[in-house]
């Protein structure tokens, strides 16, 4: 967390003893309690995505005023609705194993063999694999290229590290933003002409949603999807082996669901949300105002159950924050647990436990990662 962004780190020690809600000067407000975070991000009236302090005021600026209708009004419910099918469960499975499964069953082969794998770099390329094959673009070929797509959707996140305080972005920022989402979208006009149905791309073509807002909407996924997924996955193998349980997971892989959701749990790889306060509103005994802004971290919410445990029951107050809540709970919340538990599988299809032999963090990155995380069976 500290090497990802120091500020944020800061923020969130610092939050440890805020209680449960509090108002910070030049952030606005900031929540640490799950259930007055879900209270916010259930109230859809009061508390939006567009404007000073949501991540649709981001997008906005990038994609226009048609980006702000996805995140704030009836459009969001319809292209929910209408592609919903392509992240159910199944979807999710079949998803992944299609755009993922070869390169699960080369890395099992390697680690088998007595090889070491950077579990860090597969998951950057598996999440690239994935998110090319969910929207329609070519998905299959070397890795180099999925490499690529990841590092150029972290480059675009990147350009959000300095908006903790503010969500406006400088026109030099928003001219850089431009040519990297050029870079990411370059194969979208072609995709969109072509995917068929079972893509989102082809979904976009299909609700007749026009090839701008398919290129904001590809953007959307390929930020969404990438980094939060690789992140969550690669900091739950750390997890599971710096907390010494795999032995216990091999020898009853129906913990196997535990291990992802404490996984994700402890890592929140999306540490804060951020809400535009649209109209006044009371939390936990304090009046937010109209135009203020709200800072919720996440992190400090799930975690306040305690450490990784694989055998802690399902956390009620806390439910699945780390995918958000409300009507923009996360879309690929299914996808995502579907990729940690098949990492997980595949490190211990073997039937022996993995050792990490060397691990580095992520700098300057804007969901804290391992760069590198090399194991080994033992
Ligand atoms: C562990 C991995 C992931 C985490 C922790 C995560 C977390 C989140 C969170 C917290 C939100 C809500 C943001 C807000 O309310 O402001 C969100 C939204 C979203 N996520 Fe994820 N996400 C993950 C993986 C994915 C994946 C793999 C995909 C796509 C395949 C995805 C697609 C989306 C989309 C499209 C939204 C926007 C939904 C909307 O506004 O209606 N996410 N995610």
């Amino acid at each position: 967390m500290w090497a990802a962004n120091p500020g944020l780190f800061a923020l969130l020690e610092a939050a440890r003893h805020t209680g449960p809600i509090a108002r910070v000067p030049r952030l606005g407000w900031v929540i640490t309690d799950p259930v007055l975070a879900r209270q916010v991000l259930n109230d859809h009236a009061a508390f939006g995505m567009n404007g000073e302090g949501g991540v649709g005021h981001l997008w906005t600026q990038l994609f226009g005023d048609e980006m702000a209708q996805f995140f704030g009004g009836a459009r969001h419910a319809e292209i929910r609705t209408r592609a919903r099918d392509l992240f159910t469960e199944d979807a999710a499975h079949a998803l992944v194993e299609r755009s993922q499964g070869p390169s699960h069953a080369a890395l099992a082969g390697r680690l088998a063999a007595g090889g070491t794998a950077d579990v860090a770099d597969a998951a950057r390329v598996l999440a690239g694999r994935m998110v090319a094959d969910l929207l329609g673009l070519p998905a299959g070929g070397p890795d180099g290229a999925f490499r690529e797509l990841f590092a150029t959707g972290e480059r675009l996140a990147r350009l959000a590290l300095g908006t903790t305080a503010s969500t406006g972005l400088d026109p030099a920022v928003v001219a850089r933003a431009r040519s990297i989402v050029a870079d990411i979208t370059a194969g979208v006009p072609h995709a969109y002409r072509t995917a068929g149905p079972g893509t989102l791309l082809g979904r976009c073509r299909e609700l007749g949603l026009g090839l701008p807002l398919a290129r904001g909407l590809a953007t959307l996924l390929v930020i969404a999807g990438t980094e939060t997924g690789a992140s969550g996955t690669v900091r739950t193998v750390a997890l599971l082996h710096d907390t010494g349980r795999q032995r216990a997971l091999l020898e009853d892989p129906s913990l196997l669901g535990s291990a992802v959701r404490e996984g994700l749990r402890v890592a929140t790889p999306a540490p804060v949300i951020g809400r535009h306060v649209n109209r006044d509103a009371t939390v936990g005994g304090r009046r937010l105002r109209a135009g203020e802004r709200v800072l919720l971290l996440t992190y400090r919410a799930t975690n306040g159950a305690g450490p990784f445990d694989l055998y802690r029951e399902y956390v009620p107050e806390t439910r699945q924050l780390w995918f958000g809540g409300g009507r923009h709970l996360c879309l690929g919340a299914a996808v995502a647990r579907t990729q940690v538990a098949r990492m997980l599988a595949t490190l211990l299809s073997d039937g022996r436990p993995y050792r990490v032999v060397s691990r580095r963090a992520a700098r300057g990155v804007l969901v804290p990662a391992y760069a590198e995380l090399a194991v080994r069976l033992a």
